[in-house]
């Protein structure tokens, strides 16, 4: 009799928010970027995406993504990719086990929520992808690595490959042309600096004007800022963020943060026509995070926006009060705003299975 069950796996997984942004492509293909990258990965018990994979030959034929309740084209490269590279690591694990059940040429169907706003400048391509592929994976029982899975989760979107590590997470561009070793790694575990919070500012939860894959597209295009960018600006603040972090030394963290959000929106501001991210709430929170860093002597807290107007405000946990009060005082009393304190996400509880 054929076999008509039903197998399925979840995951959950969370989302990072850049301190050295990518932006910008060499390959769009395979998601190649022109410059490597520097995260922190927050608490998923905060934002995540929950996904579940499931595979059956009772499904209809077309593999299926119903995101937060809504259908998605799964027919896109990206996604296609993702499920292409997952599919062929089951068929060598199958062509070496014939009692294994031939998963790989079963339709998928994936169900994914995102506890947070889709689209709109939180990573949410970035804890969605990580989820998709780890969700596959697990209902595979591929042995594949975070390492290994981040390759993937790269080609479903850039960001998403440094979702599968915990704390503070580098995504290497790489120089071969097959994307082999455009990975992410691990910089330093959370536990390495355990003071590191975030703020979260929802300015709007609306999805963003131009998304994150066609921005960088013109900018690459049109901007000739970027090319100073992405050669000489970005390899600088790579090599002095990752010394920040492994000093615990948030002064230097601090700037290089600022800078980095702030030569990020020159750029998109540089692409012709300009990108506006940033909104005047978003602009009201950078001047609040100048005024506290000014009245403390030093830098405490630092902005950055993705591509977005909504601000994560990096700060050490000593410095709650001051920081998470000011910023709630100075802009808390605007309409359809909202905040929230999240720490940085630990390796041991994320979803070890598909190691
Ligand atoms: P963001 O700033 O939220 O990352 P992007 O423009 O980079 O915005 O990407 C948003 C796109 O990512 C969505 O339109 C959708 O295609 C994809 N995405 C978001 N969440 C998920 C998810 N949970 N599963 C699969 N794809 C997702
Ligand atoms: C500003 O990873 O969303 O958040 O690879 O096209 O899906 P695609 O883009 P995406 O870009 C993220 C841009 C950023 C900076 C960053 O996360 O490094
Ligand atoms: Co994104």
């Amino acid at each position: 009799m054929a076999d008509t069950k039903i197998y399925q796996a979840s995951t959950t997984a969370p989302v990072n928010i850049a301190v050295v942004k990518y932006w910008g492509k060499r390959d769009p293909k395979l998601n190649l970027p022109t410059n490597s990258s520097v995260s922190v990965t927050l608490s998923q018990s905060d934002l995540r995406t929950h996904t579940t994979a499931a595979c059956s030959s009772s499904f209809p034929q077309s593999d299926t993504l119903l995101l937060n309740s809504e259908n998605q084209d799964t027919s896109g490269a990206r996604t296609q990719a993702c499920f292409r590279e997952l599919r062929f690591l089951r068929s060598s694990i199958e062509a070496a086990d014939p009692f294994l059940p031939k998963l790989s040429a079963l339709p998928l169907k994936i169900v994914s929520e995102n506890n947070f706003p889709t689209a709109a400048g939180l990573a949410s391509s970035a804890a969605g992808f990580a989820a998709l592929v780890r969700a596959i994976a697990n209902l595979y029982e591929l042995p594949a690595s975070p390492t290994e899975l981040s390759r993937i989760a790269r080609q479903g979107s850039g960001s998403a490959c440094r979702s599968l590590f915990g704390g503070y997470v580098a995504w290497q561009m790489g120089t071969k042309t097959d994307g082999s070793d455009s990975l992410a790694v691990e910089v330093a575990p959370a536990s390495h600096w355990p003071t590191m919070r975030a703020l979260i500012l929802v300015v709007s939860a609306e999805k963003k004007g131009v998304s994150s894959t066609s921005g960088m597209q013109i900018t690459v295009a049109t901007s000739e800022l970027f090319q100073r960018r992405a050669e000489v600006v970005v390899p600088k603040h790579m090599a002095e963020m990752e010394e920040a972090i492994r000093n615990k030394d948030f002064e230097k963290f601090g700037q290089v943060t600022m800078k980095e959000s702030n030569s990020f929106h020159a750029v998109c501001l540089d692409t012709f026509p300009p990108i506006f991210y940033l909104n005047d709430v978003s602009k009201a929170a950078i001047r609040v995070v100048e005024d506290i860093n000014k009245k403390a002597g030093k830098t405490i807290a630092a902005y950055t926006f993705d591509a977005g107007p909504n601000a994560v405000i990096y700060y050490e946990e000593e410095n709650i009060a001051v920081v998470a009060g000011v910023v709630k005082g100075a802009l808390g009393h605007l309409d359809g705003w909202e905040s929230r304190d999240i720490s940085a996400q630990e390796a041991g509880d994320l979803d070890s299975r598909a190691v």
